[in-house]
């Protein structure tokens, strides 16, 4: 299997690096536009093989496109991460057009690639990637809902004083404040997490979840990378190993939760051909409602890229 990460950034090398440690591929090529970092991180990662003991080869390379050929998943990372003060759809205007080109050449050397987007505002990059690349909505997909559902899971668990192992949630809609956690599909080792912890303190991990992106960014004045890299890795192995992993997802929306052409986080079942299934939950009033704020959110947003001419 062959991995192409774009973007030797902060969350593009921690993918990589999650991929090479784990064996999750043998060939991953890491690619910038920067002269030398995608090299440099590539040979620093084949350089821990012998530390941490695995093979899985990583190649970098600045800007040929050539070396990225017949990649059967792709991991697209490349553009502005957030500054303090600024929303992810701040980001528009410049990412749209680095995630446009850099999918132009995606699929011009592996048109048979499944595509995983991080880049922000994440929802309307997997619209900018789907529409470029062309490909079946089942092979491109954005990665947000994995890293807000560890984050409220992580939160969780330290409230409760219990491993994230056992806490298991679902998180739905775009990535950002209009995020719709669902504490009803929430469980801690099967046990209603409503049976373990009061309504305040659940209602204050919801809140904290939402802006969980921006309390990183005030600490560290740029985005996350760990979590985001580790997520997208995981993305990645579901799909090479066809584990069929039920994982959300940001995917095109086309009827399902009776929503149309929009591009929304959801639960799927990823497997070797991509997104093998959308699973549709049945939603009570309140949750639909929050779904159709974070929808007329995200439809904002992707008008905003449609004046900007694609
Ligand atoms: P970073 O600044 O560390 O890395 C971005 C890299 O992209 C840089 O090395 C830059 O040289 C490269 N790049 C820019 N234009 C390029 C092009 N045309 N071709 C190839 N490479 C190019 O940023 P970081 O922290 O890695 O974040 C990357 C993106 O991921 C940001 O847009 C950020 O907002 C987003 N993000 C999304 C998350 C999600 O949950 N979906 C989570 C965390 C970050
Ligand atoms: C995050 O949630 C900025 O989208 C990025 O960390």
């Amino acid at each position: 299997m062959k991995i192409t990460v774009v973007g030797a950034g902060n969350v593009g090398a921690t993918c990589a690096d999650v991929l090479a440690y784990r064996e999750i591929a043998n060939e991953i090529v890491l690619i910038d536009i920067k002269e030398g970092l995608a090299e440099g991180k590539s040979l620093d990662i084949w350089q821990k093989a012998p530390i941490n003991l695995y093979d899985s080869r990583t190649i970098g390379s600045t800007n040929d496109y050539s070396r990225t050929a017949k990649s059967d998943v792709v991991v697209i990372t490349s553009g502005l991460p957030r500054k303090p003060g600024m929303s992810r759809d701040d980001l528009i205007g410049t990412n749209a057009g680095i995630v446009k080109g850099v999918t132009e050449n995606i699929v011009k050397h592996s048109p048979n690639a499944i595509v995983i987007v991080v880049s922000n505002p994440l929802d309307v990059m997997t619209y900018q990637a789907h529409i470029t690349s062309k490909l079946p909505r089942t092979k491109v997909m954005g990665m947000a809902g994995i890293l807000d559902t560890a984050r409220y899971r992580a939160f969780l668990a330290e409230a409760l004083n219990v491993s994230p192992k056992d806490i298991q949630a679902m998180i739905l809609g775009g990535h950002g404040d209009t995020m719709v956690p669902l504490p009803r599909y929430t469980t801690v080792a099967g046990i209603p997490v409503t049976e373990l912890i009061d309504k305040q303190k659940l209602d204050a991990i919801i809140e904290r979840t939402k802006v969980g992106g921006g309390e990183l960014v005030k600490l560290m004045g740029t985005s996350a990378w760990y979590a985001p890299g580790s997520a997208a890795a995981q993305m990645v192995e579901s799909i090479v190993r066809d584990q069929r992993r039920v994982l959300p997802a940001c995917v095109q929306l086309d009827g399902e939760y009776g929503i149309k052409n929009c591009y929304l986080g959801v639960p799927v079942i990823l497997g070797k051909n991509g997104v093998e299934k959308i699973i549709e939950l049945d939603l009570n009033s309140e949750e639909k409602a929050l779904l159709e704020t974070s929808r007329v959110h995200v439809k904002e947003v992707m008008e905003v890229l449609d004046k900007l001419g694609k």
